[in-house]
């Protein structure tokens, strides 16, 4: 999801770091937007390395982007936390003196404010006037917390739990039920070929996209299997929580095979985002190697092909079943890299192949995406970019129009 945070002038400020990072973790884009104040407590490079966006506060900046109201027009959903008493004012009164304020006037996504002030000014009329009419047009309101206040008082006022704002805020958000029905198998993560009992052949995936679109299939109501190749501890424990996702684990090429084959026999879609090797050892010693062994200060690996698991799963697909690829590639020409998918789309046999570029920091542990999908056919689908659970959207998007075009 595209999600505007709103930051005011609270000490809470700090809490919302955290939330932000729970937000960009399960894979959405973020974007910050603070006030003025705001960035008396928590400044903009926190903000902008959090999210991993530029953060503005102006409507002067990005002009030509029209920043003031795209934000908000892109938006499937804004948070305000904190909110100020002087934020709840404002809103209420439709202010539209800085880029928050002309951010909420332009967004149609729903709203979610998280107030942070003093018992006293919570219990304010003016207070509970501004909170009741923002209540009438639709805006949700999360907390505050009974609890200690800044300056010893105690009452209702604190900032509600970063993860408790997240889950009501991504709880409004209407859902998608586009997958219902669907059985989906995804795998993710990288494999890993052993060379001897402690050293493999391996690569950097965390497993981030392959979870995103885990994710996206259930929480749009397919029933997921996930096949986890070594996918990073907190990536696995978030994806684990949704009710929609089984977790099946797989080391080596050979057990995701296995696993993928078995899954497959029963799903409707298959989608492989797993970064296999292409090749393991062709003998793999039974213990340590050592310089001892080598004899010398080189030493050669002989490595072996491994099978095409997605080939062969579009070999023996069943009837109506989708298969899609992906490829991870380091070509940095756009066309270069459209060329470079098609062919291999057309080579495994996949109904589709998302192709996105990789480096020495793009791609493989980040939480940004860019992707290009084309079909087996030999078409350009669909371009996207965005946080990982963006672009997951848009290939479970394109699996859908394929399906229907069939
Ligand atoms: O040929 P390349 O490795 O770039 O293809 C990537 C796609 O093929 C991914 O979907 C990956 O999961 C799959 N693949 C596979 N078995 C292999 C190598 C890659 O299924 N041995």
């Amino acid at each position: 999801m595209f999600i505007v945070v709103g930051v005011t002038g609270g000490i809470a400020a700090y809490k919302t770091v955290h939330l932000v990072r729970l937000l960009v973790t399960a894979g959405h884009e973020v974007h910050v937007i603070p006030t003025e104040d705001a960035l008396r407590f928590v400044g903009l490079t926190t903000w902008e390395a959090i999210s991993r966006h530029p953060v503005t506060t102006s409507v002067h900046e990005d002009v030509a982007e029209v920043r003031h109201v795209a934000l908000g027009r892109r938006a499937d959903l804004v948070i305000v936390a904190p909110a100020t008493a002087h934020t709840l004012a404002s809103m209420a009164a439709g202010l539209a003196s800085d880029l928050l304020g002309t951010t909420l006037l332009a967004t149609s996504a729903p709203v979610v404010v998280a107030p942070a002030m003093h018992s006293g000014m919570w219990a304010h009329p003016a207070t509970r006037a501004n909170v009741a009419t923002l209540r009438s047009r639709g805006v949700h309101v999360v907390g505050p917390d009974d609890g200690a206040l800044t300056g010893g008082d105690s009452g209702p006022g604190r900032m509600s739990e970063p993860e408790t704002i997240v889950a009501a805020a991504l709880a409004v958000v209407p859902a998608r039920s586009d997958l219902t029905g669907l059985e989906v198998a995804v795998s993710a993560g990288g494999t890993r070929e052993p060379i001897d009992p402690v050293r493999f052949v391996g690569n950097r995936s965390s497993g981030r996209q392959g979870a995103a679109l885990a994710a996206a299939a259930a929480d749009r109501g397919a029933d997921v299997t996930l096949v986890a190749a070594h996918v990073d501890d907190g990536v696995l424990a978030e994806v684990s929580r949704h009710p929609r996702v089984r977790i099946r684990r797989a080391g080596t090429v050979d057990e995701l095979a296995a696993a993928m084959a078995e899954v497959a026999g029963v799903a409707d879609v298959v989608v492989m985002a797993a970064a296999v090797s292409d090749y393991r050892a062709a003998e793999v010693s039974e213990r340590k190697l050592s310089k001892e062994d080598a004899g010398g200060d080189e030493v050669t690996l002989r490595l072996v092909r491994t099978p095409d698991i997605v080939a062969g799963l579009a070999d023996r697909r069943r009837p109506g079943q989708t298969v899609v690829a992906f490829a991870a590639e380091t070509e940095a020409d756009p066309d270069a890299l459209v060329d470079r998918a098609l062919r291999k789309a057309a080579r495994k046999g996949v109904d589709l192949l998302v192709a996105n570029r990789v480096g020495w920091t793009a791609g493989f542990g980040s939480s940004e995406n860019a992707v290009v999908i084309v079909s087996g056919a030999g078409d350009v689908l669909a371009r996207a970019e965005g946080g990982k659970r963006e672009v997951a959207d848009s290939v479970w998007d394109a699996v859908l129009s394929a399906r229907l075009q069939r």
